[in-house]
């Protein structure tokens, strides 16, 4: 039985993640490891805590000695990093919180892996979930691909560039066998309404502001969660050692006519005038060292593991508003704070 470690199975992408892996892999047994900050919410993963092959540990990836004993104890076989601070609006206002999660986080879990495995590497594997924003801003051409020079403009950017090389550093210097993904902007449920999307459709339900930053002309490259799920099977199991692979939705919205469309799916959805959605747009003031444009060329994974999106833009919106229309407790619980009872409850 494979022993793998999933960091931040409770927040947005995690929780995807960990899912996909309990149920597709009854032989693996899978940790989950999640500090629960605001982000992280047991209720995202609640359909599978029972699982034989599923085991949730509260921990703190910053905490060194933690980390350590967890691979004594544990030896696992492979790793899937996704714990982090994810937030460019919070990493403006807190950078040294990135730095801690982001790149010591991972420090902690590069030594711990390099420690349990150097004396046999074989059929290990550390993968490191990243970000296309380390590759900084686009201009209105071009795309991202795996060779494109690391440029963040963000502290939360710069913080995964960080934690980036680390990992190829690791690869270099120790022979750590590890895989890289740099994915661009997800959307899809259980997505913490404080990005885009889901604040947007949170806030069209309850007939709040739409705070679009500036002038509304940044473009974002959207993935529906599921397939980036996949992808990061894809790529743990049959990706190179010591290679990076972009992860991108073909799918460039500029933010503006994305949250026109919103609002438009938004007031049909809930029976309400044409229109009526447009009316809480507001212009606001922009967000500091905002990057232009982010679009990825995702050939190399397309070429080389055979994987694309397989739904569009529009099948995965629309299931991600059905599924914010249907999971009003859970909204409320996240807006309201109560989430983070679900701990207590269930395993205090
Ligand atoms: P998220 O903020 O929804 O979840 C992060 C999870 O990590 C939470 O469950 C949180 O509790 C946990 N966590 C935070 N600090 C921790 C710590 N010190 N120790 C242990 N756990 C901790 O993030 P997300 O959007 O799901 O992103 C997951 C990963 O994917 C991140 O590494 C992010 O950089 C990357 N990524 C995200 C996107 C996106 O669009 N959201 C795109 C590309 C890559
Ligand atoms: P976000 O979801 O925060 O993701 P990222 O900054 O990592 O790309 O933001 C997506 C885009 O939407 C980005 O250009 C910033 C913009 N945005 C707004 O205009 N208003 C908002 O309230 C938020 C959260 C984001």
């Amino acid at each position: 039985m494979k022993k793998i470690l999933i960091t931040g199975g409770a927040g947005f992408i995690g929780s995807h993640v960990v899912r996909h892996f309990v149920n597709k892999y009854p032989d693996y047994q899978i940790f989950n490891l999640d500090a629960l900050t605001y982000a992280g919410n047991l209720e995202n993963i609640k359909d599978i805590e029972s699982k034989s092959n599923y085991t949730f540990v509260k921990g703190d990836i910053v905490d060194e000695v933690f980390i350590n004993e967890l691979f004594v104890t544990h030896n696992f076989d492979g790793v899937l990093h996704l714990a982090a601070e994810s937030h460019v609006d919070r990493s403006i206002e807190d950078p040294l919180a990135f730095v801690k999660t982001n790149v010591i986080g991972t420090m902690n879990l590069l030594n711990a892996a390099k420690n349990q495995w150097k004396a046999n590497f074989g059929g290990k594997r550390f993968y490191h979930i990243s970000t296309d924003e380390v590759y900084g801003s686009l201009g209105a051409e071009g795309l991202f691909t795996e060779t494109t020079p690391y440029d963040p403009n963000s502290p939360y950017s710069a913080s995964k560039a960080s934690s980036d090389h680390f990992v190829r550093a690791y690869g270099e210097t120790y022979g750590l066998p590890y895989v890289l993904t740099n994915c661009s902007n997800n959307y899809g449920s259980y997505h913490f309404p404080e990005k885009l999307i889901p604040l947007f459709i949170n806030n069209i339900i309850n007939n709040k502001p739409l705070p679009v930053y500036g002038d509304g002309n940044y473009t974002r490259d959207w993935l529906f969660v599921e397939d980036h799920a996949i992808a990061i099977d894809l790529v743990f199991h049959q990706g190179k050692n010591h290679e990076t692979y972009n992860i991108g939705g073909f799918n460039e919205w500029k933010n503006i006519d994305l949250v026109r469309l919103l609002c438009k799916i938004m007031d049909q959805k809930l029976e309400r005038e044409p229109g009526t959605s447009q009316n809480l747009i507001t212009y606001v003031k922009d967000r500091p060292g905002h990057d232009l444009r982010y679009a990825i060329d995702a050939s190399k994974i397309n070429k080389e593991l055979g994987w694309k999106p397989s739904v569009t833009f529009e099948q995965g919106l629309e299931k991600t508003i059905n599924w914010y229309l249907n999971n009003g407790e859970w909204l409320q619980n996240v807006t309201s704070g109560s989430y983070k009872e679900y701990y207590e409850k269930q395993y205090s």
